[in-house]
């Protein structure tokens, strides 16, 4: 049997992918920042174990209580929208430390067990902002940016040890937590001088032609962590589908 490590799987894509694995009959290790038992099915193939990826001291304790690890899911994330000229630096090395540094952290800590055993599969879970340039979203897209570089060159060395890694990449689901998941409100991020431009947007992103939910996200990873023909990217659900198509 198989084991997969999950980052965030409080809410959202990683509480969905936990789900799914679980179905499938997989070892999972859902990691939370604060552990919660009862959001989960009941297993004796479930560990729920503390994480906060934006620590070093943590992410080494994690890595060690868990054991071997067949699968890493760097799924963890937090957003911010709104005109990047309010965007307070400290906000964006928030965004950075958890988005990009978390992944980077989390990768470096997996990769010598998956060395040794010359197997294992990482994914790392991006988003549609990096397919298409969308507005009110540099600092983020900057962030996830950064990742699907990362992944794609990484991909190439690990590949020399039978060790994959792989890009999921969600569009956007109203459903989860994430628009919450924020400590800066989207109106303090919107100047005056960028009203009339940001007031469009918003109307837009509040009627989405397409959305993404979480089996979506869920079986995307699934497909990436199965798929053995050397496919970089897995768009997730209609709306990133449509563009990667338009891409
Ligand atoms: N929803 C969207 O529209 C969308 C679109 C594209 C991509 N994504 C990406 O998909 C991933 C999941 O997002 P989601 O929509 O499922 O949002 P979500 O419901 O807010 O879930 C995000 C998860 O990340 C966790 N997290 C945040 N900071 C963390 C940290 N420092 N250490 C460990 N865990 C941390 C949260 O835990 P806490 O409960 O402790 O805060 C939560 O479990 C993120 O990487 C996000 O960027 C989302």
């Amino acid at each position: 049997m198989r084991t997969i490590l999950i980052t965030g799987c409080s809410s959202g894509y990683g509480l969905e992918t936990a789900r799914y694995f679980l179905s499938k009959q997989w070892n999972v290790i859902a990691t939370m920042r604060t552990p919660r038992e009862d959001i989960l099915p009941r297993s004796e193939n479930l560990r729920i174990l503390p994480l906060d990826v934006t620590s070093q001291a943590g992410i080494a304790q994690t890595i060690k209580a868990a054991g071997p690890i067949d699968v890493l899911v760097n799924n963890a994330g937090i957003g911010v929208v709104g005109a990047f000229e309010a965007t307070p630096m400290s906000h964006i090395r928030k965004v950075f430390d958890t988005n990009t540094f978390g992944v980077l952290a989390m990768t470096h800590a997996v990769i010598p067990q998956m060395r040794e055993r010359r197997s294992g599969v990482i994914v790392n879970v991006t988003s549609s902002a990096t397919l298409a340039p969308m507005p009110l979203a540099a600092a983020y897209t900057a962030s996830k940016q950064a990742i699907e570089g990362f992944t794609g060159s990484l991909a190439h060395e690990l590949g020399y040890f039978n060790i994959q890694a792989k890009l999921v990449e969600p569009g956007h689901a109203p459903t989860t937590s994430f628009a919450r998941n924020t400590s800066v409100r989207i109106e303090d991020l919107i100047p005056e001088a960028y009203a009339d431009f940001a007031a469009p947007i918003f109307q837009s992103f509040a009627r989405p032609a397409l959305t993404t939910r979480e089996i979506d996200v869920a079986e995307a990873v699934w497909l990436a962590v199965h798929d053995d023909t050397g496919k970089l990217r897995f768009p997730a659900g209609a709306d990133a589908v449509a563009l990667s198509q338009a891409a």
